[in-house]
């Protein structure tokens, strides 16, 4: 009797944490999304609206630099206000922008939409990944964390499949106002969930930290992580500000993070992610339907390939998957390079050029893709954790905006093949990085990582 009890209650702890960790991922499915949805809206709001064209770059990556500024002031907020509070108000931005941008009389107007999305994209890359780590179990922290990055490719799927079903109406407004529905479940879902035990702890809050513990850990004896956390927190010599992020004992941890951030974006993912149709098109399918059909598979692959990531990350471990697959982003964007670079223009070379994206986005998915996001929530000290989140995420962001606004010049004046053999070079480069540089954190506490990647080399 008493171990059906057991049982159940163990359960219930579980689907908890199961909860906090899908509802907090939604924060990535918005970011996907209103990333993704861009693409074809961007068709037909040109049509409405006399456009200049610093505005319409300020409507498509509006939302990227609006992105870097929340990241960065999003991670201090969480430090401050709490991850929970700041997921909510996040919510709420979403909801905000997508709103302004549906109802945008004005091409300033949604311009100012698009800027105020981007903040909430980049609060929640700050917030999300931090919340789900804190509130995870050791053990299952890598595929929790990775939820993030599964929500990011299935919104960026979802905003391809609302763009092709609204194109036949011109709905630009529909396709940036449904993101009020996640919002809304999102913001909801976040109401209802706990405060990261580990926040409230750093702010001395014992009996609260103790009484979140026990709500979402499925062993009775909760004291001995409580005892880990409070160790972390009274070792650590940062003060929790900002400036502690230059201090000699937090480099190991920056340069992993901010290192990687860059590798993520320029190893060139949202070349794929942004100009999928037009790349195909240039390959030589010249179809319309058959060019949307294709970019479709490919955000499958990413979605499908993000799965196949989690279940492997707390078994294999990070670095084997890092390694592996910036292997396979090098290759195949050596093998992009070289379809373009083939004079004559077939059938069968632009499927191979389908194909090779297809493995390349797979790559990216089991890599650089979920690990990066992982990484940055599990190296910091707690103290500055989320700041330290930030910073990087504000590097991912920056990097994001100069590759995407450097690519069809690069294109223009260097070729594609020669532009993806740039980013093929960039893995290769990631890929030593990754090795001399990144720890393996699998089935770690987040204490532990703390402690040798930080406190051994401070002294
Ligand atoms: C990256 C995004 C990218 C997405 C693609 C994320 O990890 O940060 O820039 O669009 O993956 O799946």
């Amino acid at each position: 009797m008493q171990n059906s009890a057991t049982a159940q209650a163990k359960t219930g702890h579980r689907t908890f944490v199961y909860l906090a960790a899908i509802f907090a991922a939604l924060g990535g499915l918005l970011f996907g999304y209103d990333t993704g949805v861009i693409s074809g809206a961007e068709l037909f709001f040109r049509n409405d609206f006399t456009l200049t064209t610093f505005a319409l770059e300020v409507i498509v990556s509006g939302v990227l630099a609006g992105a870097a500024f929340g990241a960065l002031i999003g991670g201090r907020l969480a430090d401050l206000f709490g991850r929970r509070k700041l997921l909510i108000a996040t919510a709420i931005i979403f909801a905000a922008g997508a709103i302004l941008c549906a109802l945008a009389p004005s091409a300033v107007i949604l311009a100012v939409g698009r800027i105020i999305v981007g903040l909430g994209i980049g609060l929640s890359s700050s917030g999300v990944p931090v919340y789900i780590s804190e509130v995870a179990p050791a053990d299952a922290r890598g595929w929790q964390v990775s939820l993030f990055q599964l929500a990011i490719t299935v919104g960026i799927l979802l905003a391809y499949l609302v763009d092709y079903a609204f194109a036949g109406i011109q709905g630009w407004r529909w396709m940036f106002g449904l993101a009020v529905i996640p919002a809304a479940i999102f913001g909801t879902g976040m109401f209802f969930l706990p405060e990261s035990p580990r926040w409230l702890l750093r702010r001395g809050d014992r009996a609260a930290a103790r009484a979140m513990l026990a709500r979402i850990r499925d062993t009775g004896d909760v004291e001995t992580e409580l005892r880990e956390i409070e160790q972390s927190v009274t070792k650590a010599p940062e003060s929790g500000r900002f400036s502690d992020l230059l201090g000699r004992s937090l480099r190991p941890a920056l340069v992993v993070g901010i290192g990687l951030a860059i590798f993520q974006q320029i190893t060139g993912i949202n070349t794929v992610i942004y100009y999928a149709p037009l790349i195909i098109q240039s390959a030589g399918i010249s179809s319309a339907s058959g060019a949307i059909l294709a970019t479709a598979g490919i955000g499958a692959v990413n979605v499908l390939m993000t799965i196949f990531s989690m279940w492997l990350i707390d078994r294999q471990g990070r670095r084997p998957l890092l390694l592996v697959g910036i292997g396979g982003m090098a290759v195949t964007l050596c093998l992009l390079g070289f379809v373009f670079h083939a004079s004559h223009q077939s059938a069968g070379m632009a499927w191979l050029a389908v194909i090779s994206m297809m493995a390349y986005v797979g790559s990216f998915a089991i890599s650089l893709g979920p690990i990066f996001w992982l990484l940055i929530s599990e190296i910091y000290p707690l103290k500055i954790r989320n700041s330290a989140e930030g910073v990087a995420a504000t590097f991912n962001w920056g990097a994001n905006l100069l590759v995407t606004l450097t690519f069809l010049t690069l294109v223009e004046t260097l070729g594609p093949s020669r532009t993806f053999w740039l980013y093929g070079l960039c893995a290769i480069a990631a890929g030593l990085f990754s090795y001399y540089f990144v720890p393996e954190t699998k089935g770690r506490t987040l204490e532990e990582i703390e402690e040798s990647l930080h406190i051994k080399k401070a002294v």
